[in-house]
């Protein structure tokens, strides 16, 4: 969490600073603040609240600087108040930083009994103050930095400036993201490229262990013990447009709309293919899934809902013993390890710092076979995994999770399918088919989206509740929970999701007139089961929202409001259901008069643990 963004150019950069801000507001927003070098010296700007806030003070100060740090946070050590905004300072320096140190404590301590007075809670103060001390060891800047930064246990990126030396920045990676822009102009460095589009596409990504001296005329990467390294240079592809807001109001809305295309470019590959090619997953693919016995899927959120219905699509049709984890359990249990595992990350930005422990944690009880489902090919998570598969949904900027999810689950249906092939489970009429309906799959989820004006009716009920409880069976639970999550996440009304048949022992309590009761009710082997838990909770007075096919026998009736979905649309029917329930949430967001993009305490990128 947090964002960063650093500069160092012939021109003023404030403006640079704040623009990249804005953009990395997604990574936090509860408090921001800048450090320049100006032509007086070390200034600082602090703001509690978004980006907005601090540039109306820049735009107030006229601050003008060539050599900066800024950040946009999202609090872990310390309330987010203006103390605790970043950058701290100390002797001269400022500091930036996204991350968690876990020696500050110890750190902050020994520093306190040099004299080193603290201002505020957080971690990062302790990184402020090592490096002035080690500056009065070390006088080169770039050397004390790296000397202190080797004394840092946790995750970090960090850009530090020092008032006596404009026209210089350093910065260091350890488990957090960060990267360099590279320009004619000057040198910049961010936590994620869309930062920076506004001055280069040309990008250098660092490593765990880097660290980088910025100057107007480039950039000097070593390792952390002085040793240089050459990263090389890429031009990012990522699209100004991608970060526009366009016609919509907000990013969630932007890419719930998005879905139909992010699942045609992601599902590309097969629009000329007559089969499914396991190279898609990478080089290896056919010889380790040859190998595995059975699957472990690890993710946290909403990629660990898509690891929730890809159990019933692994397990029903490829045969294949899946277990699913969410990875800040998984990677503290005591569990038992299979080498012939095929260990399945799944996480939209790739830098959840939960998945990419529980992974590393996999591998260190010996399970090598591992394969990541991931939408940001440069994070740190592909780089961790043997096989990878890139969704290409696009940039997702909303917090709240939706066309990752709807791509996340077409890759693993692909997985499953090339499983089942090579279990002997799919026959090549069967993948010719499953082929087709993949294939049309773009035109299916534009279809749900037409049920839009429905919702909103529907959203104007909902925004008046203070709970709800989401209903599903068999591969439509974990729509149920994706359902429940949108809900709490941007609306703030306590949603539960339950399976159906679950409801008898215990939820059924909650019931009453006041209860709205979603419920996802595809045409599949389970909907008789599903209509008589419908009718539980008809008879305590609670009220349905059900989501059915176009072919289901399902009736609207008193107290039973029905929703049909244009087809019904087999094993690959999650995907649909769970459109409306992300729209139901956006409009429910709407009338509430939440912040749908910046929902109150989260962040995007999970980057902490
Ligand atoms: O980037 P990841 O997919 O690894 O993120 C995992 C969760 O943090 C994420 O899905 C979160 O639950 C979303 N805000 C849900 O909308």
């Amino acid at each position: 969490m947090c964002g960063i963004v650093a500069a160092v150019a012939d021109r003023n950069i404030v403006s640079v600073l704040l623009q990249g801000l804005y953009r990395l507001e997604y990574r936090g927003y509860d408090s921001a603040g800048l450090a320049l070098i100006t032509e007086t010296g070390l200034r600082r700007l602090r703001a509690v609240g978004r980006v907005s806030e601090l540039a109306a003070q820049a735009e107030a100060s006229r601050v003008d600087g060539r050599t900066g740090i800024a950040h946009t946070r999202w609090a872990t050590h310390g309330a987010p108040c203006e103390r605790n905004a970043h950058p701290h300072v100390s002797g001269g320096l400022a500091v930036v930083h996204n991350g968690i140190i876990e020696n500050h404590e110890a750190l902050r301590a020994r520093l306190q009994d040099e004299g080193y007075v603290f201002t505020s809670e957080t971690d990062t103060e302790v990184v402020a103050h090592l490096i002035a001390a080690e500056l009065a060891r070390t006088p080169d800047f770039f050397a004390a930095a790296r000397a202190a930064i080797a004394r840092l246990q946790g995750a970090y990126a960090l850009a530090v400036l020092r008032e006596s030396e404009p026209g210089r920045v350093i910065v260091a990676r350890e488990g957090s993201p960060l990267l360099l822009g590279i320009s004619s102009e000057g040198s910049y460095a961010a936590s994620d490229a869309s930062a920076l589009l506004q001055v280069t596409r040309r990008i250098v990504y660092l490593e765990n262990g880097d660290c980088a001296e910025l100057t107007r005329t480039g950039c000097r990467v070593t390792r952390i013990d002085g040793t240089p390294v050459t990263r090389p240079e890429t031009e990012t592809h990522l699209s100004a447009d991608a970060v526009e807001l366009g016609q919509y109001r907000h990013y969630m809305q932007k890419e719930i709309f998005e879905q139909p295309a992010a699942l045609s470019n992601t599902l590309e590959m097969l629009s000329a293919a007559r089969s499914i090619q396991p190279g898609l997953f990478g080089a290896r693919c056919e010889e380790v899934l040859k190998e595995i016995k059975q699957v472990l899927i690890i993710a946290c959120g909403t990629s660990y809902h898509a690891g929730l219905v890809a159990r019933h699509w692994l397990e029903a049709l490829a045969g294949v013993p899946c277990n699913v984890e969410v990875a800040s359990e998984y990677r503290y249990r005591v569990s038992v390890a299979d080498p012939r595992t095929l260990v399945v990350t799944l996480s939209q930005s790739g830098e959840t710092a939960d998945t990419l422990a529980a992974l590393a944690h996999a591998k260190s009880l010996g399970m090598c076979h591992t394969l990541c489902i991931c939408n940001v090919p440069e994070s740190s998570l592909v780089r961790e995994n043997t096989l990878r598969f890139i969704t290409r949904a696009g940039l997702e900027i909303g917090v709240a999770s939706t066309k990752a999810f709807t791509t996340q689950l077409a890759a693993l249906y692909l997985l499953t399918l090339i499983v089942a092939r090579l279990r002997g489970r799919l026959s090549e009429a069967d993948e010719a088919s499953e082929l087709s309906r993949m294939r049309q799959l773009p035109m299916a989820v534009l279809r749900v989206l037409d049920l839009e004006a429905h919702i909103q009716e529907w959203a104007e009920r909902f925004a008046t509740k203070q709970d709800a409880l989401f209903l599903g069976r068999g591969r439509h639970y974990p729509i149920a929970l994706e359902g429940a999550l949108k809900l709490k996440e941007i609306t703030y009304i306590h949603a539960e999701a339950y399976p159906a048949g679950e409801l008898k022992h215990g939820p059924l309590a909650l019931v009453d007139k006041n209860m709205p009761v979603i419920a996802v009710a595809p045409n599949d082997a389970l909907l008789e089961k599903l209509k008589s838990n419908l009718q539980e909770v008809r008879a305590r007075g609670g009220e349905l929202y059900v989501f059915a096919d176009a072919d289901s026998e399902i009736a609207p009736a008193d107290g039973v409001h029905l929703l049909r979905l244009p087809e019904h649309y087999g094993q690959l029917s999650a995907l649909l259901h769970v459109v409306p329930l992300q729209l139901l949430a956006y409009h429910v967001a709407l009338v509430r008069g939440t912040d749908v993009d910046k929902p109150r305490n989260l962040a995007k990128s999970v980057t902490v643990e």
